[in-house]
């Protein structure tokens, strides 16, 4: 019998401000604008260097002004709005610099191309006393936050083993700005699984990762990745994709598994089987404590997009509202990612250990 609370709230605002997004591409047509119709927050305008692309995503979502300048944007967003931005890592920067000083924003992943810009970002935030989140909503996904609740109760122990599997067939074609640029798999997408590893167990020690071509997808600089977490104790972290099975749905992975002394806990993440149409999503449970003995499928409402969007969202209008609440999206936070990244990418450079003689 599953008498198990399944729990996937999280705050919400009392009064959200307006959102004004930057950039109109497609994780904001697919993810970040279905999720503020579904919370019905309010959007206000829309801006992309492109204009034809934010005219389109101003019809298609009923948005009140799309602008062909982010300075008139901004000259007329009110001083509590948030700004959404949605752009090419290299682009944060500059949008940044262009924003009134303490404002609210949200960036979309990554913080950055390299940890430097990730710390340019950061001084611009602070020199301009920005309130800024970055937009690692991986780990609100429903499946992750009812995981993250029956861990906290301690329910499957203490968790010692976390395995981020990802055996894929990703379309990266979606993203032309990744074809040519020097790190594209743990920077664009691994960058996820290693913020949600930290969410769970926090910063590892060391970090040990190897980043490899596929020989189909030479065009970007690489798509398989194998990235392990040292925590120098008892634990065992690791993530493993590989976006190139072309070999139909049925051994496809996504999932990520938690392993405590007392139980354990899969949730299968159906959106990247089949991206961007997406599988259904699983949730399983083992609990030693509790009968029967064996593992339980429960249902957890929502999904990644648009669920995991209004959740980061959330989560930064609540740390508008007020400066005590968890921010589990601040900067900060998002910059320990970032650093975890660019370890990733010094251990694949340093190399493993020589075969002795
Ligand atoms: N789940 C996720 O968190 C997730 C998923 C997909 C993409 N992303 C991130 O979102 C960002 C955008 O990805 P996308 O899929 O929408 O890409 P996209 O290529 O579809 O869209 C990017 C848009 O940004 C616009 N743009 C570029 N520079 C700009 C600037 N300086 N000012 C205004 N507009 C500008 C482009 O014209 C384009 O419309 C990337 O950083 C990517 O990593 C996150």
């Amino acid at each position: 019998m599953n008498d198990v609370l399944i729990s996937t709230d999280f705050q919400i605002p009392q009064n959200p401000p307006p959102i004004y997004i930057i950039g109109a591409g497609s994780i904001i047509e697919e993810a970040h604008l279905p999720a503020y119709r579904k919370a019905n927050w309010k959007v206000n305008g829309i801006f992309d260097l492109n204009e034809e692309k934010s005219l389109r995503l101003k019809e298609l979502f009923q948005i009140p002004k799309s602008y062909n300048l982010l300075e008139t944007m901004v000259a007329e967003a009110p001083e509590q709005a948030v700004f959404d931005i949605a752009v090419p890592a290299s682009q944060i920067a500059s949008i940044l610099n262009q924003l009134p000083n303490h404002s609210n924003v949200m960036i979309q992943k990554p913080l950055g191309e390299t940890l430097q810009e990730a710390k340019d970002i950061l001084r611009i935030v602070k020199e301009k006393d920005i309130r800024a989140s970055v937009n690692f909503q991986m780990k609100f996904i429903p499946s992750l936050i009812a995981a993250k609740r029956m861990i906290d109760e301690g329910l499957i122990g203490e968790l010692h083993d976390i395995e981020i599997r990802m055996n894929i067939y990703h379309p990266w074609e979606i993203w032309e700005f990744l074809f040519g640029i020097p790190r594209m798999e743990m920077l664009y997408h691994s960058i996820h699984y290693m913020d949600i590893i930290k969410y769970f167990l926090g910063m590892p020690k060391k970090v040990y990762a190897k980043t490899v071509q596929h020989p189909k997808q030479m065009q970007l600089s690489s798509t398989r990745s194998i990235i392990i977490f040292d925590y120098q104790m008892p634990i065992r972290a690791f993530v493993n994709t590989n976006h190139g099975h072309d070999f139909g749905l049925k051994n496809q992975d996504s999932f990520v598994k938690f392993e405590g002394t007392k139980g354990a806990i899969k949730a299968t993440l159906g959106k990247n089987i089949n991206f961007p149409t997406g599988e259904p999503d699983h949730f399983e449970y083992y609990l030693q404590d509790a009968e029967p003995q064996k593992w339980i499928t429960a249902a957890v409402p929502g999904h990644w997009y648009p669920d995991a969007f209004i959740a980061s969202m959330a989560d930064l209008m609540c740390a508008i509202e007020n400066p005590h609440a968890i921010h589990d999206t601040n900067i900060i936070k998002a910059y320990e990612t970032m650093q975890l990244v660019e370890a990733a990418y010094i251990s694949n450079d340093f190399g493993g250990t020589e075969i002795p003689n």
